[in-house]
């Protein structure tokens, strides 16, 4: 076989399995809650550090959450499934804009159909906009090798004790 030709049939292979690995992949599209409680007797998100000017900042610059959130299957957390956990920490980064650095797991759960999968998500939730939309950036288990997106958006808000319902849908390919 003549160089040009066995390198235009080896590059074909290589288009041809590259085709099929592509195509192998699926797309998944997964729909829950996300419950920040701040107030009672056991909150899931806790403030765990700030600057010395946070307390006098309208945005709380510089303030760190670490939270423990339940997934729900619906927006009720009393009466729906647990499906999962968001883990890990959010930061007020905003110093005249009220905007928060997510920085999580989704830990799924039994319930979820995913048992001890995970997802992680690195992005902005800037208050204020309807539909927040944070970056994937990878995944175990079930979702090795995923990305995607997710998008937020509050359910539910109580102004008096912070406490949020913030309905999560998040996009991922994955082989
Ligand atoms: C900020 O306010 C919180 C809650 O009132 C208080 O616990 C904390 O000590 C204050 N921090 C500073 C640096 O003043
Ligand atoms: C869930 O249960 C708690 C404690 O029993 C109660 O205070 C709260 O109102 C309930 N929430 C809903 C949406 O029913
Ligand atoms: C779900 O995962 C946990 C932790 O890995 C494990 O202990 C549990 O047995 C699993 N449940 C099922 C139904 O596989």
């Amino acid at each position: 076989m003549a160089p040009v030709s066995f390198l235009l049939t080896a590059f074909a292979v290589v288009l041809a399995l590259f085709a099929a690995s592509a195509s192998a992949e699926k797309e998944t599209h997964l729909r829950f809650y996300f419950h920040d409680v701040m107030s009672g007797p056991s909150p899931t998100v806790v403030r765990v550090a700030e600057a010395s000017t946070t307390n006098t900042s309208a945005t709380s610059f510089g303030a760190v959450y670490a939270m423990d959130d339940p997934l729900t299957e619906g927006p009720d957390l009393n009466t729906s499934r647990l499906v999962g956990r968001a883990q890990g920490l959010y930061v007020c980064d905003g110093r005249d804009s009220l905007s928060l650095l997510m920085a999580m797991n989704f830990v799924f759960l039994d319930g979820s159909g995913y048992n001890g999968s995970t997802v992680a998500v690195v992005g902005p939730n800037i208050a204020g906009v309807p539909v927040r939309e944070m970056p994937v950036v990878g995944g175990t288990g079930a979702f090795r090798f995923a990305r995607g997106y997710c998008q937020a958006q509050t359910y539910s808000y109580d102004v008096k004790t912070g406490d949020a319902i913030v309905e999560y849908n998040v996009y991922l390919r994955h082989p």
